[in-house]
């Protein structure tokens, strides 16, 4: 069963007058359960496409499914749908300083309007699964490169959402680290079945995912 798609997608920036053809009937079906790498150059729209498939900016032209249904950014419920259905995880981290790991994990289960309890709940088993049960109560200035990105990765999937996107989760780790957080994506997907969709430049990865994408010329290959 398909759960994302992006169908004839077209995307133009302008700058200075020019255009920049960003998409030019780029497309992608991504079905439950699968783990899909897309690589290329940088600068050849990778994250502009993953904004687009998360629903966090549109195409010119062009459909985004999610789970069946069309959808755009304006649609009235993708702010929802953002928060329960799509997961997101970006090359910095973005957690938030102020709070501690548990409390980011938890946030999106809260603003879901689940209660504290059962979020603060759900944000301990999650971070336990992602073997960080002692790191709980530090702050983000507190954890390593790898364990914040794994906390980004436990927050993303509190919601249970039906497809993690992440923007070179791993582009700003060392070697060791980078391993880390790759190793728990490729668990979660076997024993989870979680839904990926990672933009990477890491070739060698992406050929281990059972299936990748190139983005080149605003086409997906
Ligand atoms: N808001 C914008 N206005 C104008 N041009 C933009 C805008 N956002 C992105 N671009 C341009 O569109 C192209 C694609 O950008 P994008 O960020 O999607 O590339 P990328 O493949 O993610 O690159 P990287 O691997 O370096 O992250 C680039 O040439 C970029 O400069
Ligand atoms: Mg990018």
């Amino acid at each position: 069963m398909i759960c994302l798609a992006g169908y004839s997608l077209h995307k133009t920036y302008q700058d200075k007058g020019q255009d920049i053809r960003v998409l030019i009937n780029a497309n992608l079906e991504v079905q439950r359960g699968e783990m899909v790498c897309i690589t290329g150059k940088s600068g050849c729209g990778k994250s502009t496409l993953l904004h687009i498939l998360g629903l966090l900016d549109d195409p010119d032209s062009g459909r985004v499914i999610i789970n069946s249904a069309e959808l755009s950014s304006r649609h009235v419920n993708a702010h929802k749908i953002r928060n329960r259905d799509i997961g997101f995880v970006f090359q910095f981290h973005y957690l938030l300083e102020d709070l501690c790991a548990r409390e980011n994990v938890a946030l999106p289960m809260l603003i879901a309007g689940e209660n504290k309890a059962k979020a603060f709940k759900e944000a301990d088993s999650l971070l336990e699964l992602l073997n960080l049960q002692e790191r709980g109560n530090h702050y983000p200035n507190q954890l390593s490169g790898g364990e914040q990105q794994r906390v980004a990765l436990a927050r993303a999937l509190i919601n249970r959402p039906s497809i993690v996107l992440a923007d070179e989760p791993t582009g700003n780790l060392d070697p060791h680290h980078s391993a880390e957080v790759w190793e728990l994506m490729f668990r979660l997907n076997r024993d989870l079945e979680q839904t990926f969709v990672i933009v990477t430049h890491d070739r060698e990865l992406a050929r281990q995912s059972p299936k990748t994408y190139e983005l080149k010329d605003g086409m997906l290959y």
